[in-house]
């Protein structure tokens, strides 16, 4: 088989990327034929030489690859290892589709909503999900407005995040993952800032009642049919689970299974896999959740359609956990975006 690992990418998760693929070309069965495909941070495609993804000089001796639809074409299976904007967001997605060759994980449709985290809402609400109470916020040249619930624009955000949940709050820009563009918010003297600041990422901006979250999560794997794993738990090191704390402290850890009862487990694992059915998923997903740990209710966070594969990322941890390797997991994706 021809497979192509694409990495790196425009988002603002270019590293992360190269760290889990890193970790895929380690696994992948060498029985293939892999070769790998960098994007530059500025959008440039190039064919690597240098299989040591991680460092800074990943590039050197790389060739530009200048017809991409004509390169792409020569392979039987494409492996978007992208994370983020233009890699998980559906763009990429696209791409493969038009040059009609089979890719890992999500459609156009299912990545383009899950990697925005307002219109995820906005579909699951009609499927009787529990999510933490929010506002939409659109980005209007400087200013910002709330989008209500019969979708016309209310500029009286202060007001409302009093009177809907108080503080503190989370803000979010939609389209960004790995905690990039996400701020807590103490108080309102802080709101107007930490919206700019998400503004810079994108014009939608979610904002959400903060709470005193434990951290759950599962990973699901398959088309028609699919496996949904235990519920690992996250044990972030710091005030809550950010960029620093996800990569580069080692005193985050994961615990698997989850320290939650069984209902609980049973009730988030089932959450997963409609979620994943709702969003006509393939191939991969990782769920998230929070439970409050004041009121015991248990929230859909969100889902990630191309989950890490870093040293410390949960999605490989928990297969792993139902006794299939990282080898085997790629074979398995390989097989499911061939039979799609
Ligand atoms: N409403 C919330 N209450 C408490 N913590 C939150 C909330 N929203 C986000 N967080 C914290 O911020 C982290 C990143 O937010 P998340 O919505 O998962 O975005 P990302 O796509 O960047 O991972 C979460 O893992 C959690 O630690
Ligand atoms: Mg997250």
């Amino acid at each position: 088989m021809r497979v192509l690992l694409i990495i790196g990418g425009q988002s603002t998760e270019n590293e992360v990327s190269r760290m889990s693929a890193q970790n895929i070309y380690k696994n992948i069965d060498k029985k293939h034929d892999v070769k790998v495909l960098g994007i530059s941070k500025d959008g440039i495609w190039y064919e690597l030489k240098n299989m040591i993804f991680t460092s800074d000089n990943w590039l050197e001796d790389a060739s530009i690859v200048k017809d991409t639809l004509t390169y792409i074409r020569t392979f039987d299976v494409a492996f978007p290892i992208l994370h983020g904007k233009f890699g998980e967001d559906g763009t990429i997605q696209g791409l493969l589709e038009l040059a009609g060759i089979s890719y890992v994980g999500m459609n156009v449709m299912s990545s383009s909503i899950a990697l925005n985290k307002v219109y995820t809402k906005i579909l699951l609400k009609n499927y009787n999900i529990n999510m933490v109470p929010s506002l939409y916020i659109k980005k209007k040249k400087d200013s910002f407005v709330i989008i209500n619930d019969d979708f016309e624009e209310d500029e009286n955000i202060l007001d409302n995040v009093k009177k809907k949940f108080g503080y503190p709050v989370f803000v979010k820009a939609s389209n960004q993952g790995s905690s990039v563009g996400c701020y807590k918010v103490e108080s309102e003297d802080e709101l107007y800032n930490k919206l700019k600041m998400a503004g810079s990422y994108d014009d939608i901006i979610l904002i959400e009642k903060a709470i005193n979250a434990k951290e759950l999560e599962v990973a699901v794997l398959g088309n028609e049919d699919v496996l949904v794993s235990n519920v690992g738990e996250i044990l972030p090191h710091g005030e809550f689970y950010t960029y620093d704390s996800k990569y580069n402290d080692k005193e985050s850890k994961v615990l698997i299974p989850a320290n939650i009862t069984d209902e609980e487990s049973e009730y988030i694992r089932k959450t997963s896999k409609k979620i994943f059915k709702i969003l006509d998923g393939h191939g991969l997903s990782r769920c998230d959740f929070f439970k409050d740990k004041d009121t015991g209710k248990i929230y859909f966070n969100e889902i990630n359609t191309m989950p890490g594969f870093t040293n410390i990322s949960m999605y490989p941890m928990l297969i792993e956990n139902m006794g299939i390797n990282g080898t085997e997991l790629i074979e398995r994706l390989i097989s499911l975006a061939l039979e799609k």
